[in-house]
């Protein structure tokens, strides 16, 4: 289907898939040398890590006679080795070796995947015409600090696309009725080349969440980076980071996934109360929206 249909089938005046780093795995998901059939942005895709733990990401439909490589194939070094004739492809996409040939056809390649790993999450760039990626996805120190507690993770399959999901940030009177603060306030809103940055004032009663401390005021800052990684800090009885990343899986799926972790309170009970609630939270409201 060409570009200026899709636009027109679509709901929004643009193309389904934004531009971006978008996740296509947690690291703890891919052991070493590990293979995961993956389909993103419509594609069936390959996703594996090398010997040396570096991860690549291929387009998943070996050139030679259409084998997907995620359905059997397996690592060696650096290259996937297709499990139908065994042709290798290593992390660039190009055929390095044919076990009963000499010659490398020139064809024999497929398309590979612009691939990070950072704060745990393995991304991919999604460009539009083979750019280098402009940006970086940020590295959030607390994800590694012992003051923190261990990342807890809620994944969903929404039928929606990435420019609603973005648009909830800026969403000040969803926090009374979804997230049932008493009060809340979007205080800001701006926009820095990529980075779109939020800053929500809220107060919320605690007591909704078995507390007896009653009413507390708070806030909650976003910061969105492009269309599939966004960062949310709440800070409300202790310090909250969301990772919220959004990843189209087609022209009418997302994979939505959140990861929680929360500053550790003296009263370690309280920091478990509040890691759970929040993912609660977050749980119980995507799963309504599914
Ligand atoms: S189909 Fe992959 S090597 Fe033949």
């Amino acid at each position: 289907m060409s570009q200026a249909a899709r636009v027109e089938k679509n709901r929004f005046p643009f193309t389904q898939y934004p531009v971006g780093w978008f996740q296509v795995g947690y690291s703890s998901e891919l052991g070493p040398l590990g293979v995961q059939r993956v389909q993103y942005f419509g594609e069936d895709l390959v996703l594996f890590r090398g010997e040396s733990g570096q991860p690549y990401l291929l387009d998943g439909y070996c050139p030679h006679l259409g084998a997907h490589m995620g359905c059997g194939g397996h690592v060696e070094k650096e290259a996937i080795e297709c499990p139908f004739h065994a042709w290798k492809f290593d992390g660039t996409g190009v055929c390095t070796e044919i076990p009963y040939a000499t010659k490398i056809p020139k064809k024999a390649k497929v398309h590979p995947w612009v691939v990070r790993e950072v704060n745990g999450i393995i991304f991919a760039y999604h460009g539009v015409n083979g750019e280098e990626p402009p940006w970086e996805v940020p590295e959030l120190p607390e994800l590694s600090s012992d003051e923190w507690t261990p990342v807890r993770t809620v994944r969903f399959k929404i039928k929606s696309h990435n420019q609603e999901m973005a648009e909830n940030s800026v969403d000040g009177p969803h926090f009374l009725y979804v997230h049932k603060a008493l009060r809340a306030k979007t205080a800001s809103a701006a926009i820095d080349g990529h980075i779109f940055r939020t800053f929500n004032k809220m107060e919320v009663d605690l007591t909704r969440w078995g507390m007896p401390d009653g009413q507390l005021e708070g806030s909650a800052q976003v910061t969105t980076h492009g269309f599939g990684f966004s960062v949310v800090r709440l800070s409300l009885l202790s310090e909250i980071i969301t990772i919220a990343t959004v990843t189209p899986i087609d022209e009418e799926y997302l994979d939505a996934r959140f990861a929680f972790t929360v500053k550790k309170l003296d009263d370690e009970s309280m920091t478990d109360l509040v890691v759970q609630q929040v993912v609660d939270d977050i749980a119980s409201r995507c799963a309504r929206t599914r």
